[in-house]
């Protein structure tokens, strides 16, 4: 291909990197003053952008404001965990209250904190279920559990999984700060039933699989039900324990992904937006399995945190579930997702932008090449155009959308159709204003 379509994409993106440095001098600002105390300015990479990230001030319903007094539709959603937006008056009632009324840590077991694990239980079909403060800390329990129940040591996760920040596993191998690092075998292709069968047959010592039924961090790739259900019985067919993570999709369906796919994990790790909006982290499953953390078992495993039980935490992730995030809200969130990503894809038909996800999640990727189906990581490999998708992000900050760097957009409760649509147009004008470097 000649240059001359990759030239044009860097003065795109310079010019749009200008403006932005010109449009939000106090996020500038704000930036160079958090460097002296955060190792870049930063408390959490994910956020961490060049020049320098947006500053939020505030978020109102389905909008946030930066520093510089932009307003943009929230379509990060905090990664999940925003699905009840920033203005839920369940929410804000439940906190003032359990501050005025319960307080806010009793260091005791509570009824509240039973309330929520059964409601938990009955809505994602878990027997018995722990509370943790993340969903990195629920996988951490969850494998500890399975570890301890199988007598085994070894975990099977797959390319470009995230299980949380000491459980990451691009580009097929295991990051640097993985925790048990040597303990995790991973399968180089998600979806790829064949190669992750022979890896669950023919690892020795293995504990359990550890699987999203969608790759969140990793693109927003569904796994299919095929795939699912083949490493599901593999796993059982060696002894090791079938761990799904539904940290991020839990939200896709009324009872969870997994039970929508007819899976029957013996676990199921949660988090994210089950704690009403505040830090929570749930793990659980068959009872058989669960009782490794019974503490009336001899020889049981201890599982602490001061703050699983937190009061804030367990009143407003019940109320926000019971009576906010109900099995019709969450079918009809998810289906507002799929007509948003029907229609991104017909605007941008014959582009480099490809819309990939379920329901009300979905990732953004701008890809070189035709490819039928993003089945993994790996089917895009090489092909990915950082320049395009940078540019992407400048571009609909300034049409007044905030998603993030990376291209994954998570839905809120509070956006509705009419905002949603104006998304829609903006990705539309983007594709025509770069026609001759967006064309395939
Ligand atoms: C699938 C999955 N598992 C685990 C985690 C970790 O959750 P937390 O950030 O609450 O530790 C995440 C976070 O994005 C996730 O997407």
């Amino acid at each position: 291909m000649s240059s001359a379509p990759f030239d044009m994409a860097k003065a795109a993106l310079d010019a749009a990197e200008a403006r932005f440095i010109a449009n939000n001098p106090l996020s500038q600002k704000q930036h160079e003053l958090a460097v002296d105390a955060l190792p870049g300015g930063n408390t959490r990479t994910l956020l961490h952008t060049s020049p320098f990230p947006l500053t939020m001030k505030q978020g109102r319903g389905a909008y946030v404001w930066d520093e510089d007094g932009h307003r943009y539709l929230d379509l990060v959603g905090e990664l999940t965990a925003g699905l009840y937006g920033h203005s839920n008056p369940i929410i804000r009632d439940t906190l003032l209250s359990t501050f005025d009324n319960v307080g806010l840590s009793l260091g005791s077991t509570t009824v509240q904190e039973h309330k929520h694990a059964a409601l938990l239980c009955s809505r994602f079909k878990l027997e018995r279920i722990r509370m943790a403060n993340t969903g990195t800390e629920a996988n951490m329990h969850a494998l500890a559990g399975a570890r301890h129940f199988t007598s085994r040591r070894k975990v099977i996760v797959f390319s470009g999984g995230y299980h949380g920040a000491v459980f990451s596993f691009p580009n097929g191998k295991a990051a640097p700060n993985t925790v048990d690092k040597d303990e995790f075998v991973v399968v180089p292709r998600y979806n790829d039933i064949a190669l992750a069968v022979d890896t669950i047959k023919s690892t020795p010592d293995l504990a359990a699989v550890l699987v999203e039924p969608m790759q969140g961090a990793g693109g927003c790739i569904p796994g299919t039900k095929e795939f699912l259900r083949a490493i599901q019985d593999a796993a059982h067919d060696v002894g090791a324990l079938f761990i799904l993570d539904e940290v991020m999709t839990s939200r896709l369906a009324p009872h969870g992904l997994g039970v929508e796919l007819g899976l029957k994990p013996d676990m199921v790790t949660m988090g994210k937006y089950l704690g009403g909006g505040l830090a929570f982290g749930a793990f659980g499953g068959r009872e058989e399995v669960m009782a490794v953390y019974d503490p009336r078992v001899e020889g049981s495993l201890a599982h602490s945190g001061t703050f699983n039980n937190n009061t804030l935490v367990m009143s407003v992730g019940y109320e926000a579930l019971k009576r906010v995030f109900t099995e019709e809200a969450c079918v009809e969130l998810n289906e507002r997702g799929d007509r948003l990503r029907e229609r991104l894809v017909q605007v941008t038909e014959g582009t480099k932008i490809r819309f990939t996800g379920r329901g009300s999640l979905i990732g953004v990727h701008f890809v070189d090449e035709a490819v039928e189906v993003i089945t993994c990581g790996e089917d895009i490999q090489g092909k990915e155009r950082r320049d395009l998708r940078d540019l992407f992000w400048f571009e609909m900050l300034e049409e007044g959308f905030w998603t993030t760097r990376r291209g994954f957009v998570a839905l809120i409760l509070e956006t509705d159709e009419r905002e949603l649509k104006g998304f829609v147009d903006a990705v539309g004008r983007f594709v025509e204003r770069h026609r001759d470097i967006m064309a395939l």
